[in-house]
């Protein structure tokens, strides 16, 4: 597949009306619609034992894991004795992830929600973990769900996310004016995809304190930040 930028951009920031972000949760809807069975495979990356090893270094118990698919990393940690909520747009994932969690008996708060409108009291987890999630969010609305992550997480509360070294690839696309790429080919079509740079990441999360970003696995880097 041929690289191919058209020039068509807009300056405004995309919210949960606009028909650029409808559309990419219809993405994620379709995506999700053909699978069948849970992803059980633990991804083969050199980061995903740190997550529960940092989270268990700072006493947390209660974790939200924002986007979390079919739910791998969800029941990882729920066997790692965390008490878990998963929230993901998809309906089809939600369900996947409570068959999985329900073959293997464990208990899990899956719950259908875009992140951009679930509602937590505030101050009610220990932790929040992301894996690849933020890269499919324009930078508007990334500021807002750093700003959600901070309020929902208590006093000394820790956030994990991973952002993936995306967008370099092939692919047919139209950009954001903030570099946002919204994919248009057959395969991807709606699709939102963001390579997130470090001073970006610092800015995000500017109200965390002990924000540390590491290079891991490719270029993407894993992130770790205490309210
Ligand atoms: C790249 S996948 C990552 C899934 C999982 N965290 C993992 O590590 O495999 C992105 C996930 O985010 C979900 N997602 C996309 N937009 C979302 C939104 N606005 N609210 C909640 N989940 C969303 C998708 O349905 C998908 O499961």
């Amino acid at each position: 597949m041929v690289n191919i930028v058209a020039q068509r951009q807009t300056a405004v920031e995309l919210d949960l009306s606009s028909e650029i972000y409808r559309e990419n949760l219809a993405f994620w809807e379709k995506a999700w619609s053909g699978v069948t069975r849970p992803y059980k495979q633990l991804p083969q990356l050199s980061y995903v034992p740190r997550i529960p090893a940092d989270l268990k270094e700072k006493g947390v118990k209660k974790v939200l894991d924002l986007g979390c698919g079919s739910g791998w990393l969800s029941i990882y940690l729920c066997r790692e004795g965390f008490q878990v909520t998963g929230v993901d747009v998809s309906a089809q994932a939600i369900k996947l992830g409570k068959i999985w969690a329900r073959e293997d008996g464990h208990t899990i708060d899956f719950q259908v929600s875009d992140i951009e409108t679930m509602e937590f009291e505030e101050d009610s987890f220990d932790a929040v973990v992301a894996n690849s999630i933020f890269e499919h969010f324009p930078l508007n609305m990334s500021r807002d769900i750093a700003e959600r992550i901070f309020k929902m997480l208590k006093p000394g509360g820790v956030f994990i996310g991973c952002f993936d070294n995306v967008g370099g690839g092939p692919g047919e696309y139209f950009e954001l004016e903030d570099g946002t790429h919204v994919y248009t080919d057959p395969m991807r079509k709606g699709m939102l995809l963001r390579r997130y740079q470090n001073q970006e990441l610092h800015d995000l999360f500017k109200d965390f304190s002990s924000i540390k970003i590491e290079e891991v696995d490719a270029g993407s880097n894993y992130l770790t930040a205490v309210k």
